[in-house]
């Protein structure tokens, strides 16, 4: 596979990447924030060409839904200046770039889950901010594959699943919200698709999605976190359904944030486990 140059690799995604990297015959390169801050333009530049460099995974991303409202001109640096000369250097160095993208591109009126090719309308900064990311990607020439992503879960950093435990060992009760859909997914499942993809990327360029098998609504994925974790000890709060609009927030969520992931199958044969299944895992690991 050569040397890969791996993004973000403090956050969830990037240290599931790195993880990974070791177990299989994989040589990354991972700057720190230090040596390569994504806001400078001319770090990246250097770090890429110092870097003998055969592909990019850029997991790195600024994440903060909500604060983003507020701080457009970073998460614009961040999200779509930054892949935009990852990407016109991949061009340049003829190496592709494997760059990780989210179901927030999309508005959720759509009443299934959504294709790679369907309309987008972001809701918010954040999502905004990700799609002009992706649109770069697309116009800079170089060999890419975007894959979105949606509702990440791992045992530990900041994720549902961490905050519902920690609300859960905190309240008696919590209120979750119930009409919002969408496919529960596993960090480290993740990883294992981005790695596989740049194993079998071939000649391709294009966007796909990746998200663990099955649906759910964040109520339902909280009820099911509870139940699974009462093996581990853990007393479960009372749980109460709750409409978005009971939980206002400075950003929008799309109602619906299913994806459809046939096309990844078709095109790589990578298949997904369920949520159920992934959750399970993480909740193991977790308790560990
Ligand atoms: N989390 C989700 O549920 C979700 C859903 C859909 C899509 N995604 C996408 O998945 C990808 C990975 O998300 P994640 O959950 O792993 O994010 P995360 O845990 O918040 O990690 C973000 C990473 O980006 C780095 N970063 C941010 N600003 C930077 C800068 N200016 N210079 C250098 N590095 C910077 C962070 O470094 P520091 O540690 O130094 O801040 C961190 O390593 C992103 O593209 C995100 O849009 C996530």
């Amino acid at each position: 596979m050569g040397r890969w140059l791996v993004t973000g690799t403090t956050g969830q995604v990037g240290g599931a990447v790195a993880g990974l990297s070791r177990a299989l015959d994989f040589d990354i390169f991972c700057p720190t924030r230090a040596e390569m801050d994504l806001s400078d333009p001319g770090a990246i530049r250097k770090a890429m060409a110092a870097g003998d460099l055969d592909g990019v995974i850029n997991c790195a991303a600024y994440t903060a839904v909500d604060q983003a409202e507020s701080d457009a001109k970073i998460a614009h640096v961040v999200n779509a200046t930054a892949p935009a000369i990852m990407a016109e250097e991949c061009a340049r160095l003829r190496i592709p770039i494997i760059h990780v993208s989210t179901d927030y591109v999309f508005d959720g009126t759509k009443q299934t889950p959504y294709g790679e090719d369907d309309p987008v309308n972001p809701l918010g900064i954040y999502g905004a901010t990700k799609l002009a990311g992706e649109k770069a990607i697309r116009d800079s020439g170089a060999q890419h594959a975007i894959v979105r992503t949606a509702w990440l879960l791992d045992p530990k950093g900041r994720n549902f699943l961490t905050t519902m435990l920690r609300l859960g060992g905190e309240r008696d009760a919590l209120q979750i919200v119930s009409d919002q859909n969408g496919n529960p997914t596993s960090v480290k499942d993740l990883a294992h698709a981005l790695v596989s993809i740049a194993q079998k990327l071939g000649g391709k360029s294009g966007t796909w999605h990746f998200v663990n098998q099955g649906e759910a609504s964040w109520f339902e994925l909280a009820s099911y976190i509870f139940k699974q974790a009462e093996k581990f000890g853990i007393r479960a709060p009372q749980l109460t359904p709750i409409p978005t609009s009971s939980y206002p927030t400075p950003a929008r969520r799309p109602a619906n944030s299913r994806l459809a992931t046939h096309k990844l199958e078709l095109d790589f044969g990578i298949t997904a486990q369920s949520w159920h299944h992934a959750v399970d895992s993480i909740l193991a690991e977790h308790f560990h």
